[in-house]
């Protein structure tokens, strides 16, 4: 069996691909077969943004929802049934710039125009988003977070992004590709597994018991969702792939629900999506999820990847083990659940079946006198890596600790959690001398390596000193006090 035709909408017309390898990239599909060489490559791992592109989908509502995300590190066939959109693609018929390119260009943001091309994608996106009104300087830092310029300087581009609504755009296409995304869903046909184990196929089950019966029959296909992980396997380590399963178009793993007691966050929620449930009940955790990557990774990667890729210097992983998450694995079998601390069994070797997946991963809600925070340590403030990684929940009544979780990164083969410093904490009175003691439980509870981001010592040091900031954060009033601190040590 073949790979399915792969089919888009760019610049109001349809695209039908066929023969498009399982692992071809977007990147690669967009300069090398359909000759759109205004998206560039730079660094092909997700960490410039000089391959930007803009992509839509249709939300519940029918309205469209545009996304910045990297095309060097995304599947080819991921977009089927989208829209998408290169800087080649948004100036109208008559030569007109889009206010993005217009504001560029007046505000001086571009030198050598290398990396103009993906900066201009992110910039239309946040146009869109915002339908054409101001954005702040806040919102165009967020929103370019994931784009690299080596020779402009931020200021000028940061003006442009504040002053791209002065422009007015001419291009309004967005009725018709509402009108041609509809008629791609509804001849998107259900595939059925290839009796034939060696077959290349690219599948996009749409429901959970399609993609069960994908996985039992192919268990060793790779399952991918927002391929910001398995992307650098095929960029970097050169590998391979000719059967690959998406998990990304089953309404199951999508879904986002809030119950009284939990959020249950489908796997294949996005990152972006994942964190602003999460932030809703806690908003003072956003500082910390606007540290994980830069904004188009937390686009198109999801939570489920983050939770089953299981690297130790993950971050989602030490706040979902502080707040007691438990991950729903669901297999032929049926359904089966596991508090997040019991998935990792080893260094990147996971409780999970070969015909498993994950479903979805369940958040307890917060209670009264619940005191929550994380941080992250890094050299740089977004698309770095952690060095270590923190976070705590803490139930309180008064100053006494009733309940302790301490889940920490970058300190062990896997993501932990930290019982003895749980125990120094529990049952006692949250004040300068039991933070001292727990932090120095803490610096001894695990043995971190060193390497190139943190020697062993570091980590060890950093690991208690973020402990004894609770109490500065406590006495300061509130959880936002983190704001207040320098933020390229905290953030
Ligand atoms: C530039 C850059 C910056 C990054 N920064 C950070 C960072 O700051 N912090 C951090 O923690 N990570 C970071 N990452 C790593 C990555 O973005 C995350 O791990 C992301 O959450 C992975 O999700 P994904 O959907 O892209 O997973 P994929 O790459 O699609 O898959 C990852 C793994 O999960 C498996 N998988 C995915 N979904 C399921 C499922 N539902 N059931 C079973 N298995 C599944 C896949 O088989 C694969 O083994 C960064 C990556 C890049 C490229
Ligand atoms: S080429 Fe650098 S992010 Fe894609
Ligand atoms: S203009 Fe040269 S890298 Fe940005």
């Amino acid at each position: 069996m073949s790979p399915p035709i792969l089919r888009f909408v760019q610049r109001g017309q349809l695209q039908a691909c066929a023969e498009v390898p399982p692992d071809r990239t977007l990147l690669e599909l967009l300069r090398e077969d359909l000759h759109c060489t205004a998206v560039k490559e730079g660094c092909a791992s997700g960490d410039c943004g000089a391959c930007t592109v803009t992509l839509a989908e249709r939300d519940a509502h029918g309205r469209l929802r545009y996304q910045a995300i990297n095309s060097c590190i995304r599947l080819a066939h991921s977009v089927d049934g989208m829209a998408l959109w290169t800087a080649e693609d948004i100036g109208a018929a008559d030569g007109a710039l889009h206010p993005a390119q217009r504001a560029m260009l007046e505000c001086h943001g571009s030198q050598c125009g290398f990396c103009t091309p993906g900066f201009v994608m992110s910039l239309f996106a946040l146009h869109r988003q915002h339908r054409g009104d101001p954005v702040t300087r806040d919102e165009a830092l967020h929103a370019l977070s994931g784009n690299l310029c080596r020779c402009t300087g931020y200021r000028p581009i940061l003006d442009a992004a504040q002053t791209m609504h002065h422009w007015p755009e001419s291009t309004q296409d967005e009725a018709a590709t509402r009108a041609q995304l509809e008629v791609l869903s509804h001849s998107d046909a259900a595939q059925a597994p290839d009796t034939d184990p060696a077959a290349a196929f690219y599948a996009r089950p749409r429901t959970l018991a399609e993609l069960l019966t994908w996985r039992a029959a192919h268990p060793q296909a790779l399952l991918v969702a927002g391929t910001t992980d398995v992307g650098l396997w095929i960029t970097k380590l050169q590998r391979r792939y000719a059967q690959i399963i998406d998990v990304t178009r089953v309404a199951e793993l999508r879904r986002i629900e809030r119950g009284d007691a939990v959020v249950t966050i489908g796997a294949a929620a996005t990152l972006t999506e994942a964190f602003d449930a999460l932030a809703e009940d806690r908003p003072q955790l956003m500082p910390f999820f606007e540290r994980f990557a830069g904004r188009p990774v937390r686009n198109a990667g999801t939570l489920g990847g983050n939770v089953v890729n299981g690297s130790p210097i993950g971050d989602s992983m030490p706040l979902l083990i502080a707040l007691g998450a438990t991950l729903v694995l669901a297999g032929a079998q049926g359904e089966r659940r596991l508090p997040i601390e019991d998935f990792y069994l080893a260094y990147r070797k996971t409780a999970l079946a070969p015909d498993e997946v994950l479903r979805a991963i369940e958040v307890p809600r917060p209670q009264p006198g619940e005191y929550v925070q994380a941080w992250k340590i890094s050299k740089r403030l977004e698309d770095d890596i952690s060095a270590v990684c923190l976070a705590l929940a803490l139930q309180l009544d008064g100053d006494r600790v009733l309940s302790a979780r301490v889940g920490a990164g970058g300190v062990a083969a896997v993501p932990a959690r930290a019982v003895k410093t749980e125990a120094a904490l529990l049952g006692q009175t949250l004040d300068a001398a039991t933070l001292d003691a727990a932090a120095e439980v803490l610096r001894g509870e695990f043995t971190p390596i060193s390497d190139m981001r943190a020697s062993g010592d570091y980590r060890r040091q950093v690991l208690g000193n973020l402990l004894q900031r609770v109490l500065d954060e406590l006495q300061r009033g509130a959880e936002p006090a983190l704001a207040a601190l320098q933020p390229e040590l905290v953030r």
